[in-house]
């Protein structure tokens, strides 16, 4: 049996044989059926090959690659059903108003905005109405300033660029309203930068007024470290430390940006439960209406010689 297996093996090597080194020949010829086969496949790899060396090439290394990207925190926000902490949105309002907006406008802010959220509508007023607000021209034409009221925004801390520039060694302090969405990353970004001023490593040369922060493209930010352990006291007690004023900070401004957020989830909410609840009802027509359909039988009756 062996034996049989063996040679029938051997004989089936041996008509192969011929085959295989006329394949080699005309691989090598490149002349033939085959040959010219093999030629357009390696031709379109070569030139499928070229053509993705030449698009990783073509692209450009930008600045930001290089940059720390900041890690993912859990926000309480985060998810598909869940709120501000806002007892956090009203610490990180407290942050903004005493240390931030010595530089930072936000314009898209009113007073009103606080309303329910952060103060009830007393204190807002009275938060106004500490802040003074260029208003008119009056009668003879002179601007003149009052106490701020609920539809005022905040006012912004400079008169204009220039001055803003001018008193930052020339960088522009971007209005924080909608800086949350602005930068990638987010609040993940705007925690990170805050926490993430280091000593600038050996080799890296910042000019005067700028500071060293991973997480800002290019590294060298105009802003110096603003937040510091128990720089500011907080109304509710909770211990100021650097990481806690950057956490309530970033809620605060992720909510400045999106103030409908936790109204829109909860809309969200109510109409999945009320559409579920319309789902069995429409189930049910469904089958109420296709059940003539489904049920039909489409039967073929050859039609008969007699
Ligand atoms: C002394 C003034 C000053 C204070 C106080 C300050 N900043 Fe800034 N901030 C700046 C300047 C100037 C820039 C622009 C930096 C640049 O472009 O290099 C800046 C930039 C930023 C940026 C934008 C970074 C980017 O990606 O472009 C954010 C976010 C920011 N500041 C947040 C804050 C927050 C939050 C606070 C309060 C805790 C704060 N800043 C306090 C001056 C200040």
């Amino acid at each position: 049996m062996a034996s049989i297996v063996g040679r029938a093996t051997k004989q089936a090597l041996l008509r192969t044989k011929p085959s295989l080194s006329s394949q080699q020949a005309s691989f090598v010829s490149l002349h033939g059926k085959t040959g010219r086969r093999l030629a357009w496949t390696l031709g379109s790899l070569a030139l499928t090959g070229g053509a993705v060396v030449a698009t990783a090439l073509a692209q450009p290394t930008f600045a930001s690659d290089l940059v720390l990207h900041p890690p993912h925190y859990p926000w309480s926000n985060n998810g598909l059903l869940q709120a501000f902490d806002h007892a956090s949105i009203r610490r990180g309002y407290q942050v903004y108003k005493q240390v931030c907006a010595a530089c930072h406008s936000m314009k898209f802010l009113c007073y009103r905005n606080l309303v329910n959220v952060i103060m009830s509508e007393e204190e807002a007023k009275a938060e106004a109405e500490e802040a003074l607000i260029e208003d008119g021209p009056d009668e003879e034409g002179n601007m003149f300033q009052r106490p701020g009221k609920l539809s005022d925004r905040f006012p912004n801390p400079y008169k204009n660029e220039e001055h803003a520039r001018s008193a930052n060694n020339g960088a522009l302090p971007p209005d924080l309203s909608y800086i949350v969405p602005a930068r990638h990353g987010g609040a993940d970004y705007i925690f990170s930068l805050l926490t993430g001023y280091t000593d600038a490593p050996a080799g890296v040369k910042l000019m005067d007024g700028q500071y060293f922060n991973p997480y800002f493209p290019g590294y060298a930010i105009g802003m110096a470290q603003a937040l510091y352990n128990d720089l500011i006291e907080y109304d509710d007690g909770t211990p100021a430390t650097q990481s806690q004023l950057a956490k309530d900070v970033s809620t605060f401004l992720a909510w400045a940006a999106e103030p409908e957020h936790d109204s829109r989830k909860l809309i969200g909410l109510r109409t999945l439960i009320i559409l579920s609840l319309f789902l069995g009802v429409a189930y049910y027509m469904k089958r109420h209406k296709w059940t003539t359909l489904k049920s039909r039988k489409l039967a073929f009756k050859p039609p008969s010689d007699k």
